[in-house]
């Protein structure tokens, strides 16, 4: 019914999230994760947890967090599909990405999310993002 929220399921990555995953990426210009077997990868790299937000069968978003299992983690990736923002969907899958790693901490950098990150318990530290250049 049109006006009417479904319910959201947030659920650990499975091989099929893929397609999905990517399909989202390409609508909100990710290009680095527009291909499913690069989404693929990076869900399931060691020390790697990933979660799924599905809405009525569709993936609406996604977290992928790297982790040493026991102290630290770095967020890599959250994003919501545009439709379906500000209806608590990024903190759920911010908080059970974060859960499921097991760590005590989680470090991330960001340009356009500050205000979200503001709403967890948090210090704000200077980031840096290197490459392999010299
Ligand atoms: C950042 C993002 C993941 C948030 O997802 P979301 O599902 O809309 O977030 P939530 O609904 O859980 O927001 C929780 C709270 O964060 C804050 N917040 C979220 N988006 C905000 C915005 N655009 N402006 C101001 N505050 C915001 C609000 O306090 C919000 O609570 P409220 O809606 O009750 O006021 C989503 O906007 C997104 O995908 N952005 C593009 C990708 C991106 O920037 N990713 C993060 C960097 S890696």
């Amino acid at each position: 019914v049109r006006g009417v929220r479904s319910t959201v399921d947030i659920r650990p990555f499975e091989d099929g999230d893929a397609e999905g995953i990517a399909r989202l990426s390409t609508i909100v210009e990710w290009p680095s994760l527009k291909h499913p077997e690069v989404v693929r990868a990076v869900c399931t790299a060691p020390g790697a947890t990933a979660y799924v937000a599905v809405a009525d069968g569709e993936l609406v978003g996604w977290a992928q967090a790297l982790g040493d299992g026991v102290l630290q983690s770095h967020l890599s990736f959250v994003v919501v599909h545009p439709d379906h923002r500000r209806r608590g969907i990024g903190r759920l899958l911010v908080q059970a990405t974060f859960q499921a790693t097991g760590t005590k901490r989680m470090d991330l950098i960001t340009d356009a999310a500050q205000a979200f990150y503001r709403g967890f318990e948090h210090k704000t530290m200077a980031g840096f993002r290197i490459y392999p250049g010299a």
